[in-house]
C-alpha cells in the first residue's frame, strides 16, 4: 500500500470512520491504512485525527485492527532493510525508567555474543532519561548518523546506537503530538502501536521489551503492563516478529547514578564486570532473552551465562570501545571515565534527616530531582546539562543514621541557586524512612512473557 494514498482512498469519509469507531465498529484494513495515509500526508485535519484518537481511546482496536494500524504507521516512513547482514538482528526497548542505562552495557554485550543490535533510541523527557542523551555526554559522540552509515556499522561492529530521524514513522510523530494535547496518551493500543511503529522500522528480526512497572514507570501496575505487553506482542506477531516481554520493577531507580554522564560511568563499570547488582542483573537477563530469540542460545539460562561472560572477560567493553570510536566519541572513556566525561563544578551531599531504615525510594521524585539540576527536559526543546544528576549512596532496606549522606547532587549551579534547594527537597521527598524496612526484593525481574 503506498503511504501517501490519502484519505480519499477509503470508501467512507474520515467522519464516517470516526463515527464507526466511536460506536464500537471494527474498521477494515483498507480504511485503517487510508486513515494513517491521511495522517501522514496531512489531508486529514488535526480535529478529525484527534477525534479518531479519542474514539480509539474509548473503544480500543481488535488484534487485527491493531496489526494493520501499526503496520500502516511503520510504512508511513523509511523501513530499514538489514537483510544483507547475515547475523540475527534483535533489539531491546524499554518503556522508560529512572537510571535506566541498560541499553548501554546491553547492546555491546549482545553484539559480543554474535547478534546484531540495530538500536534506535529516544531522548529523555520528564523524569525518565534517554539513551541518546547519555551517549552524547561522551565527548564527540554522534547519534545522528544517516541510515546508510547506521546499516554499515551494524554490519561491521554488530551494533550502532542512533537517534530517530524525521523519516522514521512520521505518522507517529503527528499522532503522538496530538495525543499529548488531547488526553489520549494513556491508551494501550495507541502506546503499543507508537512504540512498535518505530521498532519495526529498524529492520529487526525480533524484539525484547523491558516493560517497567511501578511508581517510576508509565505502567503503575502489573495488570496494565501485561495488557501493554499483549498488544505489543500482537503487533509483533502480525508482522512476523517474535517479541519477548520482561516485566521489571521500577519502584526505585536502577543502579546508583541518575544523570547522563554519571550513567555512562556506571555503564562502563557494568561493561567492566562490576557495577550495581540490579544494573548487571537487568543487562544479563534482557541480554539472555535477546540471545534466545536470536537462536544463538538454546535456553535463557545459557544466554544469561554468555552475556555475563562477555561482561566479565572484557569482550563487551571492547565492542563498546569500537562503537564509541566509530561514532566520533573518545574511546578512552572506557579506561578513564572520570577524566573524559564532563564533571559538574559542584557536588553536595543530601543527608538523612533522622535515623531509620529506607523503606522506599520514589524513582519519579529522584528523576525529577535530577531534572531540576539540569539532567532532564521538561519540554522537548530544553537543553540538558550532561554532567548534572544524582548519585545515590543508599539502597532499599539500608539502615541510616541522622546526618549520613543519602546521595550526592551534581550540578553546575551556585549553592544558593533555588534549584539546588528544590532538588534537595525533591530528593528527600523520594526517600521514605521508617523504623523498620523489609529487605529489598532479590530481583528486579517480575515476569517473563515469551
Ligand atoms: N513511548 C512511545 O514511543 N510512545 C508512546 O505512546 C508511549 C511511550
Amino acid at each position: 500500500m503506498p503511504a501517501a494514498s490519502g484519505a480519499a482512498a477509503a470508501a467512507r469519509l474520515p467522519v464516517e470512520l470516526i463515527r464507526a469507531k466511536r460506536d464500537g465498529e471494527a474498521l477494515t484494513a483498507a480504511e485503517l491504512r487510508a486513515f494513517i495515509a491521511g495522517v501522514t500526508d496531512g489531508s486529514i485535519p488535526d480535529y478529525q485525527v484527534a477525534a479518531m484518537l479519542m474514539a480509539i481511546y474509548f473503544r480500543g482496536l481488535t488484534d487485527d485492527e491493531l496489526g494493520t494500524w501499526a503496520d500502516a504507521m511503520v510504512r508511513s516512513g523509511d523501513v530499514l532493510d538489514l537483510a544483507a547482514i547475515p547475523r540475527p538482528k534483535v533489539d531491546k526497548h524499554s518503556t522508560g525508567g529512572v537510571g535506566d542505562k541498560i541499553s548501554i552495557p546491553l547492546a555491546p554485550a549482545v553484539a559480543a555474543c554474535g547478534v546484531a543490535v540495530p538500536m534506535v533510541s529516544g531522548r529523555g523527557l520528564g523524569h525518565t532519561g534517554g539513551t541518546l542523551d547519555k551517549l552524547e555526554s561522551i565527548p564527540g559522540f554522534r547519534g545522528d548518523l544517516d541510515v546508510e552509515r547506521f546499516a554499515a556499522q551494524v554490519g561491521q561492529l554488530g551494533v550502532c546506537l542512533i537517534g530517530q530521524t524525521e523519516r522514521v514513522a512520521p505518522a507517529d510523530r503527528r499522532l503522538y503530538a496530538l495525543r499529548d494535547v488531547t488526553g489520549t496518551i494513556e491508551s494501550i493500543p495507541l502506546i503499543a502501536s507508537s512504540i512498535m511503529s518505530k521498532k519495526l522500522a529498524e529492520g529487526i528480526d525480533a524484539l525484547v521489551l523491558d516493560c517497567k512497572v511501578g511508581a517510576g514507570a508509565f505502567m503503575k501496575d502489573a495488570t496494565r503492563a501485561r495488557a501493554l505487553c499483549a498488544a505489543i506482542r500482537a503487533i509483533g506477531h502480525a508482522a512476523g516478529k517474535a517479541v519477548t516481554c520482561v516485566l521489571t520493577d521500577m519502584d526505585a531507580p536502577i543502579g546508583h547514578a541518575v544523570g547522563n554522564a554519571l550513567e555512562i560511568a556506571e555503564s562502563i563499570d557494568v561493561l567492566s564486570g562490576g557495577g550495581p547488582a540490579d544494573t548487571r542483573e537487568l543487562t544479563v537477563v534482557l541480554g539472555g532473552e535477546m540471545l534466545l530469540l536470536a537462536g544463538v542460545a538454546r535456553t535463557a539460562d545459557e544466554g544469561q551465562a554468555r552475556i555475563a561472560h562477555a561482561l566479565d572477560d572484557g569482550s563487551a567493553l571492547a565492542v563498546f570501545r569500537r562503537v564509541v570510536a566509530a561514532q566520533g566519541g573518545d574511546p578512552t572513556v572506557c579506561d578513564r571515565p572520570g577524566e573524559v566525561l564532563p564533571r559538574a563544578r559542584h557536588q553536595w551531599p543530601v543527608r538523612a534527616p533522622r535515623d531509620g531504615a529506607i523503606a522506599a525510594i520514589d524513582a519519579e521524585d529522584v528523576g525529577m530531582a535530577a531534572l531540576v539540576l539540569g539532567a532532564g527536559r521538561r519540554t522537548k526543546d530544553d537543553v540538558i546539562d550532561p554532567a548534572a544528576g544524582v548519585v545515590l549512596a543508599c539502597g532499599l532496606g539500608d539502615r541510616v543514621t541522622a546526618g549520613q549522606p543519602l546521595a550526592t547532587l551534581h550540578a553546575n549551579l551556585a549553592e544558593d541557586d533555588p534549584r539546588v534547594a528544590a532538588a534537595t527537597a525533591r530528593f528527600l521527598g523520594a526517600i521514605h524512612l521508617a523504623d523498620d524496612a523489609p529487605p529489598p526484593r532479590a530481583t528486579r525481574v517480575l515476569e517473563t512473557l515469551r
